[in-house]
């Protein structure tokens, strides 16, 4: 299975020492949205700083005006409050949603934890509709594993 083969690949891109965290990073992106035909944008989301929002990290795929992202607004901030993966079908069924490309038809966004606390987020973007099912939420949960050991 594609999530099976990707998890060791994921696996040794982290463990590239030689690379700097947002190197290992990007290349996680880049390898995500090569290896899965309904990814198409794909990119990291961080807490900035103390503040109440998110800041843009690497990511692949169209650039977006979104590079920060007040607590709350749009799905990414929504999972900032939840704690919680949020997988959306459907984008034109909601109301807190920010579009960054009129292409996208669905969206999936799933938090990192780092000691218990939530510092940010993998948010996938698709172009295909409803592609999302319970086997992605739990490869990218082992993806935002992964990188949390990163930070
Ligand atoms: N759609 C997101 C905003 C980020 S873009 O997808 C890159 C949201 O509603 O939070």
């Amino acid at each position: 299975m594609k999530f099976e083969t990707l998890k060791p690949k994921i696996k040794h891109i982290i463990s590239q020492d030689h690379l700097s965290k947002d190197e290992r990073i990007q290349e996680i992106c880049t390898i995500l949205e090569s290896s899965i035909d309904y990814y198409n944008w794909v990119g990291f989301y961080f807490k900035n700083g103390d503040k109440q929002e998110l800041k843009l990290g690497p990511y692949v795929g169209e650039p977006t005006d979104h590079t920060i992202i007040p607590f709350g607004k749009g799905i990414c901030g929504q999972v900032a409050v939840s704690n919680q993966n949020f997988v959306v079908p459907d984008v034109s069924a909601q109301d807190n949603y920010i579009a960054c490309s009129i292409t996208v038809k669905a969206e999936i966004v799933i938090p990192i934890f780092v000691n218990g606390e939530n510092i940010g987020q993998i948010d996938i973007d698709s172009n295909t509709p409803d592609p999302f099912s319970v086997d992605d939420e739990r490869f990218l949960e082992f993806v935002c594993k992964e990188v949390a050991k990163l930070l």
